[in-house]
């Protein structure tokens, strides 16, 4: 059997790279992975049990615990979670637990297309395609803005600016595997793209990296 491909998706949040990575899975016939999922189930976990943020032998327990094939998108996906796994994320024993589960789910035929923040820098170094997805902190925050008013929420452009660069700025700045492009990602700036146009864009970058491959 042939080696299993991995896409390795990176960005900060709000870039769109979960769209595009499931996007792309499908087009490609490869299984999808949120990490960010991950370190979301760990900090509800912490939250659902009424622990603290800060502690950091509980959380590497409640990594231990995560199981992948379980995720509870829709209770993950509250911006609270969010905030808070980026908390969580900063303890180096909770990233080798949770890199040490994406590793064996990438390894598993055919491959999957893993995102998130230390993909092609950390978890899959040897993926066979690396695409670092970005925009402006602006559009991000407009984009997010959009989509909570087309749902029927309510949302402060200011705010979300604000806790997009939060977020930013914690996640860059970690010691351990912060978010940056790896040294041979393909760098996606959708600033000015449509959801559409970045798709193409990426399956242009993949075809002639799996094409060189085969
Ligand atoms: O991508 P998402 O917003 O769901 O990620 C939540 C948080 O989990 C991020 O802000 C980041 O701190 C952390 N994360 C990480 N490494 C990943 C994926 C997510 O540290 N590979």
């Amino acid at each position: 059997m042939s080696k299993p491909i991995v896409i390795a998706v990176d960005g900060p949040a709000a870039s769109g790279k979960g769209t595009l990575s499931r996007r792309l899975a499908t087009q490609y016939g490869l299984r999808h992975l949120d990490t960010g999922l991950s370190y979301r189930a760990v900090a509800q976990a912490l939250m659902a049990a009424g622990r603290p943020l800060d502690d950091e032998a509980l959380a590497t327990e409640a990594a231990r615990a995560v199981d992948f094939s379980a995720f509870d998108a829709a209770a993950l996906s509250a911006h609270a979670v969010g905030d808070a796994a980026s908390r969580v994320s900063v303890f180096p024993p909770v990233r080798r637990v949770l890199v040490e589960k994406q590793r064996a789910f990438a390894s598993q035929p055919p491959g999957a297309v893993l995102d998130g923040r230390d993909i092609g820098t950390v978890v899959c170094p040897h993926a066979d395609v690396k695409l670092y997805v970005t925009a402006s902190p602006a559009v991000r925050a407009g984009r997010r803005h959009r989509e909570i008013l087309r749902l029927g929420g309510q949302a402060d452009y200011a705010a979300i600016l604000a806790d997009i660069e939060r977020r930013d700025a914690r996640d860059m700045e970690r010691a351990d595997s912060p978010l940056r492009p790896a040294a041979d990602a393909h760098l996606l700036d959708t600033s000015q793209m449509s959801i559409e146009a970045a798709f193409l864009a990426a399956c242009a970058i993949i075809d002639d990296a799996l094409g060189g491959r085969n």
